[in-house]
């Protein structure tokens, strides 16, 4: 949440700040705005809305600088409105901060700054910092990165925190707890800084991820200083970025969302590759190997997510219950945190998560952790948060998802949680080895099948065209394709603005059927499979109401198709794999309706894709 962005070197800092703003705009778009340091002046340049807006307005001025700091804003105290845009100045204009995270205490520290005379312009929480390193660097005489060293040992809360000031020209002072910060050696003695590596690959792939209450002290003839903030010098461990910069292009897709959807084939077959051999009759996730006795072993697996982590997270729940027969629980990391879990030693807790960023996932783990258990991670994001706090753990190589919507994300964790599932299961023996040899083939053959699934787009634009307009949808499903109907139905809500909800399929006459009216659309998964007849009596309580159905079918389906108003078909393939395969129809269908709605599909209303505030 809040994108932040920042540069010191021999170039011009605005192009790179601004575009590196537009990469980072998924993480929020309320508001952007630019600070730059140029011949020992500071302006800055503030908007409501998107970059764009930004860019119009500065582009009308003269701006130019070596320094610059830029952030796009996803309001939490404030309205998204000029005045509240970061960069925020210190009342005599010297210093400006741009700042990603929540200060907790800010209440009372404004009240303190306040009764010295400091006068607020913003309602952020963000403009106290800037205030109190004002004062603090006034009242101690000591410059502003001291200064906001100190600073942070008055602050409660998650920050990652950029500020300049036109007394240091060449310098930059950065902070991290809790928020995510990168930092990018150039190769021409500059620097750069953002919340993910997304800005920054253009011109390094040299880069240090911040930790926990760092401060990063860059100075143009000094270079790179790292320190606690006890103040102790600590040794930078750089990295070498994988990221590719085509990844973060459309390719040719209208939108980012839609590119993500057709990118499933080989996202999947990235997840999967070197981890499985069927012919050997072999899977293993490398990165979690030493942990599989612990599991096998375990009391329980929890699992901890938010959103559409959380459906993976379910369809996890059915793949290792079923196969591997060991107890799991899946937890909304948001309440898990603050329920005081029981938690044991012999516990092992999965964080999902694309963006290794969830401020809730990373608060749940850190809960288990304290208490004792394993805490382990699938995370998409190469180097995030939640990969590095956690005791071991599976990335799901999907690649970078820019789409607020997630879509490949999911079909990666769902792929990573069969693979742990068949893991588990052939290693304590709750499936056989000709099990095993069926699934693998079944699994390397998905990424054709979505293919397959996918070609149906034109089919499925067109049932889009007919339920456009509906105010109200339902999702059902049954055992594994449950999640999916929770997730068809949030792909929904979250981009085309239409109230949905998903069901298993059987509760649906517990309460939803009343809603159910001539006008209301059903999705319904309806493959074959144990449930498959179950499904059927389902579609026919929908049918007596007159309601709408838009059907999920395996190829060749004839008995569903009678009943339906639409059927999608996919291929046939094993019931536990149903998911990878099921979940794409519905990612089109809510694409195109957003489209057709002229939503903005990429960045939703009030969404951010990486959710770093509770
Ligand atoms: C929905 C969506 C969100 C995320 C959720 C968790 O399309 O993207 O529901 O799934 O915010 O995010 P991660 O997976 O990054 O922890």
């Amino acid at each position: 949440m809040c994108g932040i962005v920042a540069y010191i070197g021999k170039k011009e800092a605005f192009p790179i700040v601004l575009k590196g703003l537009k990469r980072l705009e998924y993480r929020g778009y309320d508001s952007a705005g630019v600070a730059l340091l140029s011949a020992g002046e500071l302006s800055v340049y503030k908007r409501a809305g998107k970059v764009s807006n930004l860019e119009d307005f500065a582009t009308q001025h003269n701006i130019s600088g070596h320094a610059g700091i830029g952030h796009t804003r996803w309001a939490t105290h404030g309205l998204p409105n000029d005045t509240n845009a970061h960069p925020h100045v210190s009342m005599d204009g010297s210093i400006a901060l741009i700042h990603n995270g929540i200060i907790e205490n800010y209440d009372s520290l404004r009240k303190e700054l306040i009764s010295e005379g400091y006068v607020f312009k913003s309602e952020t929480d963000t403009e106290v910092l800037v205030h109190l390193v004002d004062n603090i660097s006034k009242k101690e005489n000591v410059w502003f990165g001291e200064a906001l060293r100190i600073a942070l040992h008055h602050v409660v809360g998650a920050y990652a925190i950029v500020a300049i000031s036109k007394n240091y020209p060449n310098r930059l002072v950065a902070a991290r707890k809790s928020s995510p910060l990168v930092l990018g050696i150039g190769t021409d003695g500059d620097f750069y800084l953002a919340s993910d590596a997304t800005p920054i690959v253009e011109y390094t792939k040299q880069v240090v991820y911040m930790e926990d209450e760092e401060i990063a002290v860059i100075d143009l003839e000094e270079g790179l200083k790292l320190y606690n903030i006890g103040d102790q010098q600590k040794t930078p461990y750089i990295q070498q970025l994988e990221l590719e910069l085509e990844a973060l292009e459309k390719g040719g897709y209208e939108h980012f969302m839609l590119k993500e959807i057709y990118e499933q084939p080989r996202s999947i077959l990235d997840c999967f590759r070197g981890r499985l051999n069927t012919d050997e009759g072999w899977v293993s996730l490398r990165g979690i190997r030493e942990y599989e006795d612990k599991m096998i072993q375990a009391n329980r697996l929890i699992i901890v997510a938010c959103g559409t982590s959380w459906h993976a997270g379910l369809v996890g729940e059915y793949l290792i219950e079923d196969l591997a027969r060991i107890n799991v629980e899946v937890e909304y990391a948001s309440e898990f945190r603050y329920r005081n879990p029981i938690i044991h030693e012999n516990d092992v807790v999965i964080a999902i998560s694309q963006s290794g960023e969830t401020a809730d996932t990373l608060a749940a783990l850190e809960l288990a952790k304290s208490k004792g258990a394993t805490i382990l991670g699938i995370c998409n994001v190469v180097g995030s948060s939640i990969s590095r706090i956690t005791d071991a753990g599976s990335y799901t190589h999907a690649g970078p998802e820019i789409g607020v919507a997630s879509t490949k994300a999911f079909t990666g964790q769902v792929t990573i949680l069969t693979l742990l599932a068949l893991t588990l299961a052939h290693k304590k023996g709750t499936i056989t080895t000709s099990v095993l040899h069926t699934m693998l083939a079944e699994l390397e053959a998905i990424p054709n099948k979505v293919k397959r699934v996918l070609e149906t787009n034109a089919h499925i634009e067109k049932i889009a065209n007919t339920y456009k307009d509906a105010t109200n949808a339902l999702y059902l499903g049954r055992g594994s394709s449950f999640p999916v109907a929770l997730e068809g139905a949030l792909k929904l809500k979250e981009i085309s603005y239409i109230h949905a909800e998903g069901y298993p399929a059987a509760e649906m006459k517990h309460g939803p059927i009343a809603l159910i009216d001539e006008n209301m659309p059903i999705f319904v998964i309806a493959t074959q499979g144990n449930s498959y007849e179950k499904v059927v009596s389902n579609i026919q309580e929908v049918k007596a109401r007159k309601g709408k159905i838009i059907a999920i079918v395996t190829e060749g389906d004839v008995h569903v198709r009678e009943l339906a108003d639409e059927v999608i078909e996919i291929p046939e393939t094993n019931e536990y794999l149903v998911p990878l395969l099921a979940t794409v129809p519905f990612q089109l269908l809510s694409y195109h309706i957003a489209v057709m709605r002229g939503c903005n599909v990429d960045q939703p209303r009030n969404l951010a894709k990486s959710v770093t505030v509770e």
